[in-house]
C-alpha cells in the first residue's frame, strides 16, 4: 500500500460534508427514516474518526439545516432527541480523542436541554488540538451572510467594506475556507450549505447513502481530491510554474 499524500496542497484543510440519504437508506430496509437518522449517527462518528487518522483539521457536517423544520412534526422531534442523546454519549469520546467540537448555526431556535448540551460539548473541548469538528445545526449560508452583513452594520457602521472584515462575521472566523465539499445520496446540489466559506471548494457527488459511507469511501473523495488542479482564477500554465518554482527552491 503506498502511503496517502497529506501534504496541505494535497489534503483538504476543510473538508464540509453534505450527509444525504439516510431516508432512502432506511426505505430500502423497509425502515422508517429515522432508523436511517440512528445508522446515519454512526457514520457521522466513522467519519471524525477516519478525519482525525488522517490529519485532516476541521471537518464541518450539515446536521440539521434551516429549512429542515418544515420536515414532518415528528421526524423533527427524533433528529432532535438524537441530537441531544448522540451528544451526551458521544461528547467524552470526542473529547479523549482531543476533538474540538463546535456548532455553527442559529441554536436560539433549540429547545433548552440541546443549547446546554451544545454550550457543555463546546465548553468542555474548547482547548483540544485536534481535530476541529463543526456542526453545522439549523444553519443557512444566506443566514450566516445576513447575519454577519447585520453586525458589521452595527460595529462598523461608515467604515469600508472587505471580504476578510466581513469574513470575521461570519460563523467561521477562524476556519480556512472549504477546500473539499462531500455530498451522498446522489443529488447535485449545495443546499445553502457554506455558500461563502465554499466558493472555491472541490466539489464531489457520490450515489452513496450517507449511512453506507465509510472510510474507504472518504479515502476515495480525498484520492480524487489529491487529482484536482486547483487554480484559484489563475491558468494551468501559471499553476505548473508556481510548482515547478516551489519544487526548484
Ligand atoms: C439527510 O438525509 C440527513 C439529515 C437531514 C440529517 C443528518 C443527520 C445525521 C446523519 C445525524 C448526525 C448527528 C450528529 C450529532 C452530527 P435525508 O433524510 O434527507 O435522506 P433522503 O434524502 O434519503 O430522504
Amino acid at each position: 500500500m503506498t502511503t496517502p499524500d497529506n501534504s496541505p496542497d494535497k489534503l483538504p484543510q476543510h473538508l464540509a460534508v453534505v450527509m444525504d440519504g439516510n431516508g432512502r437508506w432506511a426505505k430500502k430496509r423497509f425502515m422508517p427514516r429515522t432508523a436511517g437518522h440512528k445508522a446515519g449517527v454512526n457514520a457521522t462518528r466513522k467519519l471524525v474518526a477516519a478525519c482525525a487518522a488522517r490529519g485532516i483539521p476541521v471537518l464541518t457536517v450539515f446536521a440539521f439545516s434551516s429549512e429542515n423544520w418544515n420536515r414532518p412534526e415528528q421526524e423533527v422531534s427524533t433528529l432532535m432527541s438524537l441530537f441531544v442523546t448522540t451528544l451526551s454519549s458521544e461528547i467524552s469520546k470526542l473529547h479523549k480523542q482531543n476533538v474540538q467540537v463546535r456548532f455553527i448555526g442559529d441554536r436560539t431556535r433549540f429547545d433548552e436541554c440541546l443549547q446546554k448540551g451544545i454550550m457543555d460539548a463546546e465548553q468542555l473541548t474548547r482547548n483540544n488540538t485536534g481535530l476541529v469538528f463543526n456542526i453545522a445545526a439549523n444553519y443557512g449560508g444566506r443566514w450566516d451572510i445576513v447575519n454577519a452583513a447585520r453586525q458589521l452594520l452595527q460595529k462598523h457602521s461608515g467604515e469600508s467594506v472587505t471580504e476578510e472584515r466581513f469574513a470575521q462575521y461570519l460563523q467561521t472566523p477562524d476556519l480556512p475556507d472549504v477546500d473539499l465539499f462531500i455530498r451522498t445520496g446522489g443529488e447535485q446540489r449545495i443546499s445553502n450549505f457554506l455558500i461563502w466559506q465554499s466558493a472555491y471548494a472541490e466539489l464531489y457527488f457520490t450515489d452513496t447513502l450517507w449511512p453506507d459511507f465509510d472510510e474507504q469511501s472518504l479515502h476515495q473523495a480525498l484520492d480524487w481530491y489529491a487529482e484536482r488542479e486547483r487554480r484559484f482564477g489563475k491558468t494551468s500554465k501559471q499553476i505548473q510554474q508556481e510548482q515547478q518554482n516551489k519544487q526548484a527552491s
